[in-house]
């Protein structure tokens, strides 16, 4: 099939210098923030994903001038107001639910009905986390079975400012509520619970009129209106999410290493890093810099002499988020069992991950037992596989889709991975680097 890939051989050890593409989270935030910039922004290394595109599509259907050249762009804003909304305006969020969400925070002031849509995947996800919030501010919602797209958004110019404690650690729903905030008078306030925060640090940077004070187990943030957003111009560092499938390759083999260069290690995203470091990968940043309040750093990292099993604290789960596939494969040859508990949110991704993380590592043979919340996995460190496994139907998640990669060129067997296009979402090189490193 064309679309699939077959991979029958292991690969072989390698020692080299890589760099993924930029992170996915930030650039999205910039394309929206810009968009609606006095001036114009640009951005280097820009990930050029379907989901970055899909964003960049949607500003200029709201009228908002882009120009992209390779991974440089140049988005000419006109002003907190300038977009235009018309009859009939659809916004296509497609595979994306960062864009989806975030996007109707600043949609909340439309003086028309606008309809949003997504593909497939998208369109069997919780949009009522976001239009509950955005409701309260005076928006109107009319939503397919009460909770999917497609959706349609009638805002108003009489927004009132909301609290509201967002109790699921999503940050797509914080990042809606903020941008909806920025648009409105008063102060909005939000009790969240910890999740990934760049944009706050983006908005901070912007010296927008936001203020996060952070506790132990959540954020108090409180936002009010902007006057207007300055242009951003910005090198978007690589992506921890898009590294993690190669930190975990090095992880599994047996005389690895490498260093991926130029890495975003904000402190609410490598939750990656503090698990496998438990479990015994080395890992070490080099080079660690702030750029424009982000944190940077070259990743280091080598094969595991032994892994070790994990009881892994809840605390460390928004961190690790959109790693948790990536990261069953390591406590799949880990000595012992393993124990993830409170990531039901898994379910409610581009799959129900937790259920695709259960079925591959079943599909290679590994033993599992898991709830609608949890997963034990028994660890076996002389874990091979030698018989035909296929992965398909999974809704085309970029992520199960790299993680059988890695599992299949990690443990061995006669994989056939469906839905190939899958990386376009997040990661269209992903590929390639894998080829790089067998060279
Ligand atoms: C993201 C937030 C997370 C994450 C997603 C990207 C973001 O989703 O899984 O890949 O950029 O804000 P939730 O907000 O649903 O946790």
């Amino acid at each position: 099939m064309q679309n699939s890939l077959i991979i029958k051989k292991r690969i072989k050890n390698f020692n080299k210098k890589i760099s993924v593409s930029g992170d996915k989270s930030i650039s999205i935030r910039w394309v929206l923030l810009a968009s609606l910039a006095s001036g114009v922004s640009k951005a280097h290394n820009l990930l050029i994903s379907e989901d970055v595109k899909a964003a960049i599509n949607a500003v200029k259907k709201l009228g908002v001038k882009v120009k992209l050249k390779e991974n440089f762009c140049k988005i000419y804003g006109k002003g907190l107001n300038s977009f235009k909304y018309r009859k009939n305006l659809t916004i296509d969020a497609e595979n994306s639910g960062t864009l989806g969400r975030l996007i109707l925070g600043f949609l909340i002031n439309t003086n028309y009905p606008i309809k949003l849509v997504g593909d497939k995947s998208l369109s069997k996800r919780d949009f009522r986390r976001v239009s509950d919030p955005l409701s309260k501010f005076g928006a109107i919602f009319k939503l397919k079975n009460n909770k999917n797209l497609p959706l349609i958004i009638q805002g108003t110019k009489s927004l009132k400012p909301i609290s509201y404690s967002e109790k699921k650690g999503s940050a797509q729903c914080k990042s809606s509520i903020i941008f909806a905030g920025l648009r409105t008078d008063g102060t909005t306030i939000i009790k969240a619970k910890k999740s990934r925060n760049h944009t706050e640090i983006m908005c901070n940077y912007l010296r927008l009129p936001i203020s996060v004070n952070r506790k132990k187990n959540y954020d108090l943030i409180k936002i009010k209106k902007a006057k207007k957003i300055n242009p951003l111009n910005y090198k978007i560092p690589s992506d921890i999410s898009s590294s993690a499938f190669f930190i975990v390759l090095v992880a599994l083999s047996d005389n690895s290493k490498l260093l991926i260069k130029n890495v975003n290690i904000n402190s609410s995203r490598i939750g990656i890093i503090t698990i496998l470091k438990r479990m015994g990968v080395n890992i070490k940043f080099k080079n660690q810099k702030n750029y424009k309040g982000e944190l940077i750093a070259d990743i280091s990292v080598s094969s595991a002499k032994r892994l070790k099993a994990i009881n892994c604290p809840s605390k460390l789960n928004s961190g690790a988020i959109d790693e948790f596939l990536i990261i069953f494969l390591v406590a799949a040859k880990a000595k012992g069992n393993s124990y993830f508990k409170n990531i039901g949110e898994l379910n409610q991704k581009e799959s129900p991950r937790l259920k695709w993380g259960a079925k591959i590592l079943n599909k290679m043979g590994v033993k599992t037992v898991t709830t609608n919340n949890s997963i034990k996995i028994f660890g076996n460190p002389n874990l091979k596989i030698n018989k035909q496994i296929v992965i398909k139907d999974f809704l085309k998640d970029h992520r199960v889709f790299m993680t059988s990669v890695v599992a299949a060129l990690s443990f061995g067997g006669s994989w056939s991975i469906h839905d190939k296009d899958s990386i376009k979402t997040s990661f269209p090189a992903f590929l390639e680097i894998i080829n790089d490193l067998k060279k």
